[in-house]
């Protein structure tokens, strides 16, 4: 059997359609969602995910600010930083790009974002806002996931679902939605990381099976279940002289070898990509309309 491709780009381009009328609509009330966008450094992979959301963000309407710092900026510029954008009525969205170099305090920075505008989801109060089942800005990421599985009309409660990684982006976030009492829950959720003994023992109990480790082509067809959704976050890097850029971006998972087992397969790029960015844009907007008192 040959998967069904799931395809990310057209997913996230009709969410977007509708993103786009809510912002005109906003516009008439004179509202505009603005979001700011914080890399501090070089990392060329940062660079290329925080161009694209500017991007995105230009082309359903909302206001963008680029805040590009040099490598070496210390931690109390980036929080002085923080605090005025924290303080700035046109921003209803700051998202301070990861990972930070490694002189800067993560957990600070994040901290010291108004849960307001903490379109990421990852301000700890947001955070376990979303543990406990309450409404708050869930992260992109897991979101992204959520809403392909949903819009492939996966069925989510009582899937058994094993997620390989652990990261506070995407694996632990996830892996809590998924198990929520709600209608994008119910599932039974298995967390598999670097020191899980026998992985495909796991991944072979999966209905759902959705590889977030960052490690490139990890996921072999000997793991995944006949008819799975598969689902993969990874995006690496691959050196890969044949393309001009002198790499290619490849998944988690062994695309070619996967998709001939599994039921519904998502590629890298063209997958979660594209849902990630959608969902940036999606609670920049929500983020507007609460700021404004219409939510
Ligand atoms: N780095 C990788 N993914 C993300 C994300 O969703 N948000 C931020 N801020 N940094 C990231």
């Amino acid at each position: 059997m040959t998967a069904q491709i799931i395809d990310g780009k057209q997913v996230a381009a009709a969410l977007r359609a509708e993103l786009q009328e809510k912002v005109a609509q906003l516009k008439d009330k004179g509202i505009v969602p603005g979001l700011a966008v914080v890399l501090v450094g070089e990392d060329p992979a940062s660079k290329s995910y925080v161009t694209a959301k500017e991007k995105a963000c230009g082309n359903i309407g909302i206001y963008s600010e680029d805040i590009r710092l040099p490598a070496e900026t210390p931690q109390a510029e980036l929080m002085a930083l923080v605090d005025k954008l924290n303080k700035d009525d046109k921003i209803n969205g700051i998202l301070v790009q990861l990972p930070l170099p490694k002189h800067l305090d993560e957990g600070e920075v994040l901290l010291a974002i108004d849960p307001a505008k903490d379109v990421d989801g990852f301000h700890p109060v947001n955070v376990g806002k979303m543990m406990l089942g309450q409404k708050a800005f869930l992260p992109c990421t897991p979101h992204g996931v959520i809403q392909l599985l949903l819009k492939s009309n996966v069925k989510i409660e009582g899937a058994e679902v094993v997620i390989v990684g652990r990261s506070n982006i995407v694996g632990k976030p996830l892996a809590n939605m998924l198990i929520q009492k709600n209608a994008t829950g119910n599932a039974t959720v298995t967390v598999c990381h670097t020191r899980t003994k026998n992985l495909a023992d796991h991944t072979l109990k999966a209905d759902i099976l959705i590889a977030a480790a960052g490690a490139p082509n990890m996921i072999t067809a000997d793991m995944v279940k006949a008819g799975a959704v598969v689902i993969d976050v990874g995006v690496n890097r691959v050196d890969d002289a044949t393309k001009k850029r002198g790499y290619r971006l490849t998944g988690d998972v062994d695309f070619e070898a996967v998709k001939e087992k599994a039921g519904l397969i998502t590629p890298v790029p063209g997958g979660v990509g594209p849902m990630t960015i959608t969902m940036l844009l999606y609670n920049t907007v929500e983020s507007a309309e609460k700021a404004a008192g219409l939510k």
